[in-house]
């Protein structure tokens, strides 16, 4: 039994984002900048995290109400312990068509055969620089490309689908724009360019320091012939080109020069049981408390859909410059992107 759900600009839920865990191995300065997230910074305790039975039954309930596609994300989510358990428990689920989970990729030697046996259909692994020195800077950690890399190709091997994610921030990583591309059309992976956006309160964001994908789009059109993809589905965040005269693809992520608000259908999950209903609405909603006071699926169902049936979130459509200053907002290690 299916019931739709649409929200005030009649916008279904069709995706549901699940944040496992609040930690991460690296400290990325545009995400959870090491002089914020220190050796006193204080993570969610155990306790407060959903459990892997808890988790399952609101996705049931999620689908149930129109999901169709489950995205794990963190902080970092292959820090969580048997996460190969939770996603077997989720692909079991009927109705689901597609589970993804985004990562820095880290862990991956250690855990994508296991993940892909659980029911894991593929991965989309961060990657900003392909200069070991610039990368270790921009992970706060010192860590190397080397073990990014190891990551992917153990996704590959595992028979994952894999894509990349790089996050452009100006004066940074710009001049790793055109390498990247070289490397992915050669290596046969999607890179999806990434505006780099004004999430939470910790990264200092600013309006200049986001080089559009128009500008992009111009470097790479010096350097390659593109050709227009049509979106996958309804709703897809990227938009795509084709390197032409092959089957490679690029994509742009622009949540800022370009917004998708108006086609977004994604609610988001934290670790510790809160919907939000926009990654820049920091007004979390507690199911974990109801749920484990004792409501049933059916109150949960009604909770969700009261909470969908009020969203009117579209923070991308309305972003300025002054917008991002006198908002409550989400960390991103909170509701993982
Ligand atoms: P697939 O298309 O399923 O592969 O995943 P995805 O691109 O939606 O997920 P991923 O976790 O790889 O996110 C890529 C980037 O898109 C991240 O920077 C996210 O923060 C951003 N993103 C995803 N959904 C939204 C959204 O609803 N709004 C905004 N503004 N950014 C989003
Ligand atoms: N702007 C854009 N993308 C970001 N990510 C993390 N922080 C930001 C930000 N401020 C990206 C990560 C990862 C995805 C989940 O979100 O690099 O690929
Ligand atoms: Fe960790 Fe990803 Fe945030 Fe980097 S962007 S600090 S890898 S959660
Ligand atoms: Fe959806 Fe909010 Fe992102 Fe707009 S800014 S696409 S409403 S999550």
């Amino acid at each position: 039994e299916k019931t739709i759900i649409t929200d005030k600009f009649n916008r279904p839920l069709r995706d549901l984002r699940i944040s496992v865990i609040d930690r991460c191995n690296f400290r990325c300065q545009y995400c959870m900048p090491a002089d914020q997230f220190g050796p006193d910074f204080e993570f969610l305790p155990r306790s407060a995290l959903l459990t892997y039975e808890e988790i399952e039954r609101l996705a049931k309930i999620f689908v149930r109400l129109g999901v169709k596609k489950i995205r794990l994300t963190g902080g970092e989510p292959l820090l969580r312990r048997d996460l190969p358990i939770l996603i077997e428990k989720l692909a079991a689920i009927e109705g689901l068509s597609d589970i993804g989970l985004t990562t820095n990729g880290v862990l991956l030697p250690k855990l994508a055969a296991k993940l892909k046996e659980a029911g894991l259909k593929r991965v989309n692994i961060s990657l900003d620089s392909l200069d070991d020195e610039l990368f270790g800077k921009i992970n706060g950690r010192g860590i190397g490309t080397g073990p990014v890399l190891e990551g992917i190709q153990a996704a590959k091997d595992a028979g994952l689908g894999v894509k990349l994610n790089m996050v452009v921030k100006k004066g940074l990583n710009d001049q790793d724009i055109i390498p990247m591309a070289k490397f992915c059309k050669e290596k046969g992976l999607e890179l999806r360019y990434i505006e780099y956006m004004d999430v939470g309160s910790t990264n200092g964001w600013k309006m200049d320091d986001v080089v559009t994908k128009k500008e992009i789009y111009e470097m790479l059109k010096a350097e390659f012939e593109l050709e227009p993809v049509d979106p996958a589905y309804y709703g897809e965040v990227a938009k795509h080109y084709r390197y032409k005269g092959t089957d490679a693809n690029v994509g742009f992520i622009t949540s800022v020069s370009e917004s998708f608000c108006s086609s977004c259908t994604r609610a988001r999950l934290s670790a510790n049981g809160q919907i939000f209903t926009c990654l820049f609405n920091g007004n979390g909603q507690d199911l974990r408390n109801f749920m484990r006071n004792g409501a049933s699926d059916q109150q949960i169902s009604g909770r969700i859909a009261e909470i969908w049936n009020g969203r009117n979130d579209r923070y991308s459509d309305e972003r300025t410059a002054e917008t991002n200053k006198n908002r409550k907002k989400i960390e991103m290690s909170y509701i993982g992107g």
